[in-house]
């Protein structure tokens, strides 16, 4: 299976250096404009191989398409991240440019791929590159609810001093500081709802902390994080590659799923060897239904500003 990562960056050579020392792919390909960067990142990954002991043949290249041919999925993480005091939509314009013509270029040699858009405003570039692309919706999956959902059950797992991995959670709606939804009334701590061991006032502050992840993150590194959404990215390739029908929150686009037209946000989905298998309809509350909507709203129109 052969997977291309467009940006050689901090969170595309992350997500590369997952995949293979986990073995999810047999072969990685780094693309990236900066001339010789990806070949730099791939060897050095490729040089972790005997200490880690993967077989993932990793190659970098500068601009040259042809070298991603037959790619079963490509990862776009291309684009510029955010420096502390930016949100994610400040991104848009110098973003949109890069991920339309990078989906157009990876289709050129691997028609029949699956696209994991990454770069931000990532609900936003979703939806262009479905657009430009003309791909089927299963075929483009946006990656923002896997990195949340983790940041969630982290937050959850410092409250209830618990393992992360017996916690289950999950955010859904756009991928923004005031747009995401963690689904506090539906985590579960071994399957017993974490309401029962935390008060309302602790659930709102892991609310809170978990929506501002990215940025506390981006005001700590003075720049965006790396190393949770390149294993988030590489999770839900796992889950694509090796048909494991992983329920994960995706940005896909909806047609009148949770009341919602025409925008890519995140929703539960199961992941697997088409893409999107499907998008699981969970019952939200009036509550959060509301919110889910004033989500679609901020996504729509973060969309607009596509067109103007
Ligand atoms: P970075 O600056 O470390 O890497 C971006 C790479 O893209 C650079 O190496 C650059 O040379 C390359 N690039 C730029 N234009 C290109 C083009 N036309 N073709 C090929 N390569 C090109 O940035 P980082 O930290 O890796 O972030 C990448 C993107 O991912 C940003 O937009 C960031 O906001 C986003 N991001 C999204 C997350 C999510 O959950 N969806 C989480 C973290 C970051």
């Amino acid at each position: 299976m052969k997977v291309t990562i467009v940006g050689a960056g901090n969170v595309g050579a992350t997500c590369a250096d997952v995949i293979s020392y986990r073995g999810i792919a047999s072969e990685v390909v780094l693309l990236d404009i900066k001339e010789g960067f990806a070949e730099g990142k791939a060897l050095d990954i490729m040089q972790c191989a005997t200490n880690t002991g993967f077989n993932t043949k990793v190659s970098g290249v500068t601009n040259d398409y042809s070298k991603t041919a037959g790619s079963d999925v490509v990862v776009i993480t291309s684009g510029i991240p955010r420096k502390p005091g930016m949100t994610r939509e400040e991104l848009i314009g110098i973003n949109a440019g890069i991920v339309k013509t990078v989906a157009e270029n990876v289709l050129k040699f691997s028609p029949n791929t699956i696209i994991v858009v990454v770069s931000n405003p990532m609900d936003t570039m979703t939806y262009l590159a479905l657009k430009a692309t003309g791909l089927p919706k299963n075929r483009i999956i946006g990656m923002g609810g896997a990195l949340d959902s983790s940041r969630f059950r982290t937050y959850l797992s410092l409250a209830l001093d618990k393992p992360a991995n017996d916690i289950s959670a999950m955010v859904i709606g756009g991928h923004g500081d005031t747009t995401m939804i963690p689904l506090t009334r539906l985590a579960s701590y071994n399957g017993i709802p974490v309401t029962e061991f935390l008060s309302e006032e602790v659930l709102q502050k892991v609310a809170a902390d978990t929506m501002v992840g990215g940025a506390t993150l981006t005001g700590l590194l003075g720049t965006s994080a790396w190393y949770a959404p390149g294993a988030s990215v590489a999770f839900l390739v796992d889950s694509i590659l090796n048909d494991q029908k992983k329920m994960i929150a995706c940005s896909v686009f909806v047609e009148g799923e949770y009341g919602q037209n025409d925008i890519c946000i995140g929703v539960p989905c199961i992941i697997g060897k088409n893409g999107v298998e499907e998008i699981l309809d969970i019952k939200l509350n009036e509550q959060e239904k509301a919110l889910f909507a004033k989500s679609a709203d901020a996504v729509r129109g973060m969309n607009d500003a596509l067109k103007s």
